[in-house]
């Protein structure tokens, strides 16, 4: 007997080492942490539960049958975040560079099956050379198999891809069908063609790191949804990331102890808005003041910066926010952010998370460019987005509510449940000078009957009053009582139920 349990142990030791302790030490040199090194700091100590450490692949091409290391190339299972449970891969780069044989792909697939017929999440630790080279099709198909899991639990379950070192080919479109992917800076990348067939194809001269690495993704492509420096912080971001999440579709967003006021007056931000319209003031600030303890997991923080997403908590609860950006493009709503705020609305609607969008738009962002590239189809997107959810939504206009935008920012007639204004707030079709511009253009050379018309459109309209006589505005609030406010329009949409009508799917303007 006590044989036995020597041998099995000495099995789980060999299989520990992965590749070995070589490979594992350049790794190392690397500045990157092994498969099971990540496991340990992202899930709670003593938690892992691993399936399939001694599966082996089947390949016997190309010499492979002389080497089966235990596990091929992925550690698999399942652990708990700080007492809430998740299911979890970890590509072992040691091992045939973590290249997807078909017996790697389905350690993948068995714990999506697991994760999806349990109700947890999966984050994936992606860090692979892609195809294993010596399986060929075989290697394709068990991809494809993992790209259909991503599918099906899609709005099941969340999905969290971390990138920790290459991904390239089709290998990039299992995260990319992930609800959030985070890189590590320096040492990971993502691309659909590498530099080598960028160079022969396009005559383009790239490195690795400036065609997919985290800068690239986080700042220009938006393919990821944030960065941190080495693969500890990373690990330990998503610790805290995965604490806003729920576990699924129907278990509602996580509540947590609180140490905050829900009550908390912040006098601050009653003179936050600037006399001048024109002056911008960081809408991050309004954010920070609202949420519990100041807490904000921003979300695509270095894209499309005249837009904020990310997460916050209000009495406890992980709450979404959207909102304007007035330090950038004036909070504009264009391609890029309208893209941005409605995957983000969404996840959010997807997963029960209640929405907080705040408002300070002065419309859509004119241009060439912008109607070339389709801003009429990816604003209806975020149109669509907000139009479609159903979870409780809360709508705070602080300042500019302009034209099109006013509707589409979560506008009470597009299905937000409880809409603000703070008396600051100015609700029109334009501002007071294009208008001015528009109705009086025989007056133009009058520099005097402009100024007046102009004074006469902004008494009028610049304001949240004829919203709020129409009840648009449910209430014209104190902006240092915001969070008061809105914790308690929450509290009151707590037991929210809506009832769609019956539709296969929607068909999104993608
Ligand atoms: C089998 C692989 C492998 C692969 C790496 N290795 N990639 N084995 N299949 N795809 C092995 C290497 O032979 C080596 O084994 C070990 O992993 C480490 O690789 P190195 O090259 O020494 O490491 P490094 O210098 O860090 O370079 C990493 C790399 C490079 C950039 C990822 O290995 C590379 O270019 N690999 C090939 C990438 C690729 O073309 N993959 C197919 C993409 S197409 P030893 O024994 O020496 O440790 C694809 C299609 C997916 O993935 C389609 C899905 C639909």
């Amino acid at each position: 007997m006590r044989d036995v349990l020597e041998q099995l142990e000495e099995r789980r030791q060999d299989a520990r080492m992965g590749g070995g302790a070589d490979r594992i030490a350049k790794q190392h040199a690397k500045g990157k942490l092994t498969a099971r090194e990540r496991i340990e700091l992202l899930l709670d100590e003593g938690s892992f539960e691993e399936y399939d450490m001694f599966v082996a692949h089947r390949c016997t091409d190309f010499g492979m049958e002389q080497q089966k290391p235990a596990g091929d190339g992925v550690v698999t299972g399942w652990g708990t975040i700080n007492g809430r449970m998740t299911y979890v891969f970890s590509q072992d780069f040691t091992v045939f560079g973590g290249s997807l044989s078909e017996t790697h792909a389905q350690k993948i697939c068995k714990i999506m099956d697991m994760a999806l017929q349990n109700g947890a999440p999966v984050i994936g630790l992606n860090d692979s050379g892609g195809a294993r080279i010596q399986e060929g099709v075989a290697s394709l198909a068990g991809y494809a198999d993992v790209f259909l899991r991503n599918v099906k639990a899609s709005g099941v379950v969340p999905q969290i891809s971390l990138i920790m070192g290459p991904c390239a080919g089709g290998a990039v479109y299992s995260p990319a069908m992930t609800d959030f992917i985070f890189m590590v800076e320096d040492s990971s990348y993502m691309f659909v063609t590498g530099p080598d067939v960028v160079k022969t194809v396009t005559n383009e001269i790239v490195t690795a790191e400036e065609l997919g690495g985290a800068r690239t993704h986080t700042t220009k492509s938006s393919v990821a949804d944030g960065s941190f420096e080495n693969d500890v912080i990373a690990l330990e971001q998503m610790r805290r990331f995965f604490d806003y999440l729920p576990l699924n579709a129907r278990d509602g967003a996580p509540v947590r102890p609180f140490h905050d006021d829900a009550n908390r007056i912040e006098n601050s931000l009653d003179t936050l808005i600037p006399d001048n319209p024109n002056q911008p003031y960081d809408m991050r600030e309004v954010i920070l003041k609202i949420s519990d303890e100041s807490d904000f997991f921003e979300v695509k923080a270095n894209f499309a910066k005249n837009m904020l997403t990310g997460f916050i908590r209000l009495e406890g609860r992980t709450v979404g926010v959207v909102a304007n950006q007035p330090m950038v493009l004036a909070g504009c709503l264009d391609i890029d952010s309208a893209r941005k705020a409605a995957r983000f609305v969404r996840f959010c609607d997807a997963f029960d998370i209640p929405l907080l969008t705040l408002v300070d738009v002065p419309g859509f962002l004119p241009g060439v460019s912008q109607e070339y590239n389709g801003i009429i189809t990816h604003g209806a997107k975020l149109l669509f987005a907000f139009a479609q959810a159903t979870v409780p939504m809360v709508t705070v206009i602080t300042r500019k509510a302009y034209g099109g935008a006013y509707d589409v920012m979560a506008s009470k007639h597009i299905g937000a449940d409880v809409n603000y204004a703070w008396p600051t707030s100015e609700i029109a079709v334009m501002g007071a000078k294009g208008a001015t511009e528009i109705l009086y253009r025989s007056e133009l050379g009058d520099p005097d009957k402009i100024a007046a018309r102009t004074k006469e459109y902004e008494d009028r309209f610049a304001n949240p009053f004829v919203a709020a006589e129409r009840g648009f505005i449910d209430e014209v609030i104190m902006p240092h009582s915001t969070r008061r406010r809105v914790c308690r329009a929450f509290a009151a949409l707590r037991n929210k139920r809506v009832e769609m009508p019956y539709k296969k799917h929607d068909n999104i303007p993608l």
